[in-house]
């Protein structure tokens, strides 16, 4: 997730373009830049860090121009660096590109345009763009534009221009959005609405597949090379409204961002038919893999849940044994770990104090590091040997909801990964999974489309009570164990989780009263017992909340109200799964008037032990 602003127009250029990017800032902030137009020349400056370091490294110079783009970065190819950062220019300079998104095909566009004699300075997929663009250029960049977008695969929201036909900006959208801004004095592109507030008074989504050309006097957007009336809206939000997307919080609007945020974890790492899994180049390798014969996965919170889901995973693709440790016990337990053991640590923020000290007592004891972390260069990313990244864009809620559904695929993706390495699953069987990984970001969005509302009426149930139990069996235990963190955090809420064959032995004490039993149900093989531990539930008097698949008319049955979800692989289930629990969370939190995004007493981040 990065920001994109573009100017062109009757003002200078500099202003907007800062401005733009501050607003953007909760999209990325690892580096930024701009490429502003002056006199037959483009100017680029670019900066690591946060806008204010970009602000300050061009203080006192005079970047003149009334046509320019800029970016702020939230790095996926490539560490945040000064060359990394965009813009990108082709080999020459003379076309510059801002690009949000990611570009499944960029090693082969790069190998064939380095073939013809384009030189790369960057890491990144974006650069691509701009020599491709420039090795379409035939003195218009429209024809330019279209020709090298036929080319690309992957996402992408990109603005471009060139220094041989001025007076355009060229913007293209394919799943990542871009947004055009109508002014008095010029027009202006986003990556979000926040941007643009106090500079235009409507606006236009550009959709996929379209291609705009914005001049200062108006925009043309095409569609595969015929031009289309544009769909007009009047800007009316604030700036907070902004921000959230137009929800009413930020976690509501990470949620619902998930299936975004899970193409994007999957993009270049897997391929629909193919049983590869492409996780860039990890230490990882054959020989090493070889010799593992234990895995521990170390986090905290909901990273730790998410670590359960590899256990229970990894155990059934590779029959590792798997130990889940939390993270601020195991340092201190002198645990048992070799150069055998992989460590896996999971963590959003890769700056969690009790996971960043487990790292070093694994590492202190030779056990190989793999970090799965949601950013780029933090203090865990950087301490381990290795390194898988989950791409969920900036987490702004303190409640993790993205983080951890990203988190899961890229352990899910880890174990085929490690499978095929270890040569413990057949190629037919990985192919299967990948091709329903594959479909899982649409099945997200399904449960978004078809069961909101009667996880809203659920929600309103449960908001009603102050204590909830969760059960499951197998891989739906371990997502209730995340249910029950989500709705204590935000909804206060007194939640606990239980293996559901637990409950007879003790807890079952305190189901009376129709107290909520969220009961989990996707397991196949363990669905007649798990009916059996609803019923022990039901006849003390317990209210039972079902998820399950559709089409399972047992649950339906037995349960008080049941969530139904698209069914996928049972292996597969907790990415599915822990949506509805997501969503019972936030609105037991919005019916109790409590702080969705800053629940008391907690942190985003927390770098003290
Ligand atoms: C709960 C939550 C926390 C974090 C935990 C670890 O919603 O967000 O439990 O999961 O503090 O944080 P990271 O993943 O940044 O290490």
């Amino acid at each position: 997730m990065c920001g994109i602003a573009g100017y062109i127009g009757e003002k200078q250029a500099l202003p907007f373009l800062i401005n733009g990017l501050k607003k953007l800032e909760y999209r990325g902030y690892d580096s930024a830049g701009i490429a502003i137009y002056h006199e037959g020349r483009i100017e680029v400056r670019r900066q690591t860090g946060k806008i204010a370091e970009l602000e300050r490294s061009i203080a006192g110079q005079t970047i003149e121009g009334t046509q320019g783009i800029a970016h702020t970065r939230w790095a996926t190819h490539g560490v945040p660096s000064n060359r990394n950062s965009h813009p990108h220019r082709d080999t020459d300079g003379h076309i510059a590109v801002v690009h949000n998104g990611i570009i499944e095909n960029y090693l082969e566009l790069r190998g064939e345009l380095e073939d013809k004699g384009y030189t790369f300075t960057s890491e990144t997929d974006t650069e691509v763009i701009p020599n491709l663009i420039a090795d379409c250029f035939k003195g218009d960049l429209l024809a330019a534009v279209e020709e090298a977008k036929a080319r690309l695969r992957g996402s992408y929201a990109a603005v471009c221009m060139s220094q041989d036909d001025p007076g355009r900006l060229i913007g293209i959208r394919q799943d990542s959005p871009l947004i055009i801004g109508y002014g008095d004095d010029g027009n202006y592109f986003a990556s979000d609405i926040p941007a643009l507030i106090g500079y235009v008074k409507s606006y236009t989504v550009l959709k996929n597949g379209e291609t705009a050309v914005m001049t200062k006097e108006g925009v043309t957007i095409y569609v595969d090379g015929s031009a289309v009336e544009p769909e007009v809206e009047a800007l009316t939000m604030d700036l907070d409204a902004a921000e959230k997307g137009g929800y009413e919080h930020f976690m509501l609007k990470e949620i619902i961002e998930q299936p975004r945020a899970l193409k994007d974890c999957l993009s270049g790492r897997i391929s629909y038919g193919k049983h590869v899994v492409d996780l860039g180049e990890l230490k990882l390798n054959a020989a090493k893999m070889e010799k593992i014969n234990k895995i521990v996965m170390v986090a905290c919170g909901t990273a730790y849940h998410a670590c359960y889901v590899g256990r229970y995973i990894y155990e059934k693709m590779l029959r590792i044994p798997v130990e889940v440790e939390i993270a601020s016990e195991f340092r201190y337990r002198d645990p048992i770990l070799d150069e055998k053991t992989l460590t896996i640590v999971v963590s959003q923020s890769g700056e969690t104090a009790d996971t960043l000290a487990a790292l070093a007592e694994a590492k202190r004891k030779g056990s190989h590091i793999l970090a799965i972390t949601n950013v780029w260069e933090s203090s865990i990313a950087r301490e381990a040997h290795d390194v898988i990244y989950t791409r969920a864009g900036l987490e702004i809620a303190v409640a993790s909801t993205k983080a951890y559904t990203t988190q899961v695929l890229a352990i899910y993706l880890l174990g085929l990964y490690m499978a095929e390495l270890k040569g413990k699953m057949i190629r037919r069987e990985i192919q299967t999974i990948i091709n329903e990984l594959y479909r899982l970001p649409d099945k997200v969005q399904k449960i978004f489309d078809d069961q909101l509302d009667t996880i809203k009426a659920m929600a309103e149930k449960i908001a009603d009570h102050e204590d909830a139990f969760f059960i499951g069996r197998d891989l739906d235990y371990v997502v209730a164990l995340e249910g029950a963190l989500k709705l204590k955090e935000i909804s206060y809420i007194h939640a606990e989780a239980y293996a559901a064959g637990e409950l007879k032995h003790g807890t079952l004490a305190l189901i009376v009263d129709q107290v909520p039993v969220i009961s989990v149900c996707t397991q196949k093989i363990l669905e007649e017992k798990m009916i059996s531990n609803i019923k022990e539930a039901q006849t003390r008097d317990g209210q039972i909340f079902a998820i399950a698949f559709e089409g399972d008319p047992v649950i339906s049955s037995v349960a008080d109200h049941v969530c139904y979800l698209p069914k996928t692989n049972d292996l597969l289930a907790p990415i599915l799964t822990v949506i509805p629990l997501q969503l019972i969370a936030y609105y037991a939190s919005v019916k109790r008037g409590a702080d969705v995004d800053k629940p008391r007493n907690l942190a985003k981040s927390v770098t003290v032990e």
